[in-house]
């Protein structure tokens, strides 16, 4: 592949190369020397349009620990504030020669757009609500090392669903590992057709979650939400929110996740959050930083097989 903009266009092998690339990262992430130097020589622009704490933070620490020279373009600061557009941008920022290019944008869609106009590779930081691809692969590698395997499990994914790029990305990743996939929420935040998803849809919480080997909670995304009607924040935690008592539903050895950041209190109790025998949540970051590394090693083999080839063309 050229780019990673999407968990849409990658297969079952593609998925599985880079959660076995991610594995060895892991490793090296552990040790005391982190470096490797599969970037070695390669510039990588992180342009982020959204604001970030997790994915920002762990691109640039990828980049770093495999020898890229790693540029955050600070877009409060840039140009796209006197009106220039995202696509002039990107093309300006090409013009000086990245290898590697990490985007984060509102506007579903728009990252592939860029992609189309740009001569290096393109990873997709989530947009809009369309995809958030590394997102769903370390959830994936999470889940993976937790449960021994990525398929037949049963996966609850609750809350907002109609704004989450995380969920889109998620069903589609642990659909095509076959998985049995539980939705659950007000029917006010799920997508329109989420039934022709190949998933069970539950307004229940408590059914939903019944024998789940995995909870994943998703962020209420007031800042997508655009009059759509939420019941008041308590009646939400109340119905919807994850607690013990809810909790107790899934299996014994459920893992409970949550892709950050976090409301305390409205969609996932914080002492549950906080209580390492049943939340992954810290360890789903850990999983970011490895899977982006793969990611964009395998991105940089691709990008150096292609110029070599170039090179070897005949006039
Ligand atoms: N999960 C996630 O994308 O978090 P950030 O918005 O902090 O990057």
């Amino acid at each position: 592949h050229r780019h990673l903009l999407g968990i849409q266009g990658l297969s079952r092998s593609d998925i599985e190369t880079i959660l076995d690339l991610a594995d060895s990262y892991v490793e090296l992430n552990r040790g005391r020397d982190k470096r490797a130097d599969a970037l070695r020589g390669m510039t990588q622009i992180n342009m982020f349009f959204e604001n970030s704490t997790r994915t920002q933070a762990s691109f640039e620490l990828a980049g770093k620990r495999l020898g890229a020279d790693v540029m955050n373009m600070a877009v409060a600061q840039s140009s796209v504030k006197k009106g220039e557009t995202l696509i002039d941008t990107a093309m300006t920022l090409n013009a000086m020669h990245p290898d590697l290019l990490v985007v984060r944008h509102p506007n579903s869609g728009a990252v592939n757009l860029l992609a189309s106009k740009v001569n290096c590779a393109v990873l997709n930081a989530g947009d809009g609500r369309h995809e958030h691809p590394t997102q769903a692969l370390l959830d994936a590698l999470t889940i993976r090392r937790r449960k021994g395997r990525l398929s037949r499990l049963t996966v609850a994914i609750c809350g907002d669903i109609a704004h989450s790029r995380v969920a889109r990305s998620n069903i589609l990743l642990l659909g095509r590992m076959e998985n049995r996939l539980r939705i659950i929420g007000p029917p006010t935040l799920l997508p329109p057709g989420i039934g022709n998803f190949g998933v069970e849809v539950f307004e229940d919480m408590r059914e939903g979650l019944r024998d789940a080997d995995v909870v994943m909670m998703l962020r209420l995304q007031k800042e997508r939400m655009d009059g759509a009607f939420i019941p008041s924040m308590r009646e939400y935690y109340h119905r919807f929110g994850l607690d013990a008592e809810k909790l107790v539903h899934a299996k014994p050895d459920a893992i409970v996740m949550h892709p950050g950041p976090m409301n305390r209190g409205v969609e996932i109790d914080g002492l549950l959050a906080d209580d390492i025998n049943v939340s992954v949540i810290q360890e789903q970051v850990e999983m970011g930083v490895a899977v982006r590394m793969a990611a964009m090693d395998l991105l940089a083999r691709n990008l150096r097989a292609r110029n070599d080839r170039d090179e070897t063309v005949p006039c």
